[in-house]
């Protein structure tokens, strides 16, 4: 039924979320067994306040997460959907993830609502550098402010561009295919819903129960993100 849904769609979006990137090697934030906010309270780390409040945790945290970004790398689903948009069978992907994998895998047309960790900025003087800065343990910036990854942080807006961007393609979309997000953080699990609300089709394909489960169209529960890519790929 997906495959026929998404050959007779005129304009499909995808949105995703840190379950599309596990099959990498990334953990994500809520799975049951691995994810990361199971054992660390984000607004304790995080957050604007965990930056000023707990700097060493803050930068030893996302040290970790920026390896992750450069050690790990895009799996065969980033691939598919990369070229699903050059046959343009998607028309773009709004994601969560700040890895960058969708673009690293060649898709084109992202909008990333929670920003990236391949750069990072002064938090005072919002000068950019490379995330290698984190790598080799740089963390201030030649003003003497705080370096920090440039994603959103809990408490922070979500960027215009990248907002406007998923608003523009959640309107246009008939068929909207969520994968590997819980759908619990707002406002990004809202455009899902604006899709919907626009009259396109909302699939969720997502190995546990999401919050939005009551509105979607077509549900697949318990099953890998990589492998369902290969089938319809077929
Ligand atoms: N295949 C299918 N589903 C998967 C896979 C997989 N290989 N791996 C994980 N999942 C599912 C999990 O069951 C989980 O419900 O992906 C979902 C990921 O949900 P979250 O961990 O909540 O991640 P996400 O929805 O992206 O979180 C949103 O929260 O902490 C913030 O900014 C962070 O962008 C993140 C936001």
């Amino acid at each position: 039924m997906l495959k026929q849904w998404i050959d007779e769609a005129t304009y499909t979006v995808v949105f995703t979320g840190a379950g599309m990137s596990t099959e990498s090697g990334l953990p994500d934030f809520r799975s049951a067994n691995e994810g990361l906010w199971n054992n660390l309270d984000p607004s304790e780390i995080a957050s604007t306040d965990a930056l000023n409040r707990n700097v060493h945790a803050f930068t030893e945290f996302y040290r970790q997460r920026v390896l992750g970004v450069k050690t790990y790398e895009p799996h065969k689903g980033h691939y598919i959907l990369a070229d699903w948009e050059k046959q343009g069978k998607i028309k773009s992907i709004i994601t969560q993830n700040v890895d960058g994998f969708h673009q690293a895998a060649g898709s084109k047309q992202v909008a990333e609502l929670h920003g990236t960790l391949q750069t990072l900025h002064c938090q005072s003087c919002k000068k950019q550098y490379s995330s290698e800065a984190y790598i080799d343990k740089e963390y201030h910036c030649l003003c003497g402010g705080i370096l920090r990854p440039s994603i959103v942080l809990f408490g922070e807006a979500l960027p215009q561009d990248a907002f406007q961007k998923a608003y523009k393609e959640a309107q246009a979309c008939d068929l909207i295919i969520v994968l590997g997000s819980s759908l619990s953080v707002t406002p990004a699990n809202q455009f899902p819903l604006i899709a919907k609300g626009n009259g396109a089709k909302l699939v969720i394909i997502n190995r546990e129960e999401t919050s939005l489960d009551f509105y979607a169209d077509l549900i697949i529960n318990k099953r890998n993100i990589g492998d369902i890519l290969k089938e319809l790929d077929s």
